[in-house]
């Protein structure tokens, strides 16, 4: 939902946008891309939700993928406020990506609770609308 937001503002802009979703195992190659923009839920006391989780372990477990360095990178994702660590998976994953080198374009887009809100909504295409200048 937030993905396809998100889609929908940079596309009517003219950005090239390609979305994949790890629960249907494509195979991904970050290095394609000028810009990854990474989802992902909080799951488990904060942590990245398990799919993402192993997904990423699994791509980066091949040296070849972790070479990213200069990549434009930005994190959003789903959780609940009512949880302690609300939407820790979005620090989480610009820590893993940052590891490999890329450049974080601006602060992570944190959903709480039901991503199609008027509120949540309006969050989002604002954040798509932030970074669109920075693409
Ligand atoms: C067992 C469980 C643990 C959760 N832990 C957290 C958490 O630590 N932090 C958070 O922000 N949300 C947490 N959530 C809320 C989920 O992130 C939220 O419901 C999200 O919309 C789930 O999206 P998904 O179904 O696409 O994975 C948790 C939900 C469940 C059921």
């Amino acid at each position: 939902m937030v993905a396809q937001t998100i889609y929908k503002v940079l596309t009517d802009i003219g950005k090239t946008v390609d979305i994949k979703n790890v629960s249907e195992n494509p195979e991904l190659h970050f290095q394609d891309y000028d810009a990854l923009l990474i989802g992902a839920s909080t799951w488990d006391e904060g942590l990245i939700n398990y799919l993402m989780t192993d997904y990423l372990v699994s791509y980066f477990s091949n040296p070849e993928n972790t070479m990213l360095t200069g990549k434009k990178f930005a994190a959003f994702g789903c959780g609940e406020s009512t949880y302690e660590h609300f939407c820790d998976a979005i620090p989480k994953l610009e820590e893993m990506f940052a590891k490999y080198g890329v450049q974080i374009l601006q602060p992570g887009l944190k959903i709480d609770f039901d991503p199609q809100t008027e509120e949540n909504l309006k969050m989002t295409e604002e954040w798509a609308t932030k970074l669109l200048p920075l693409l």
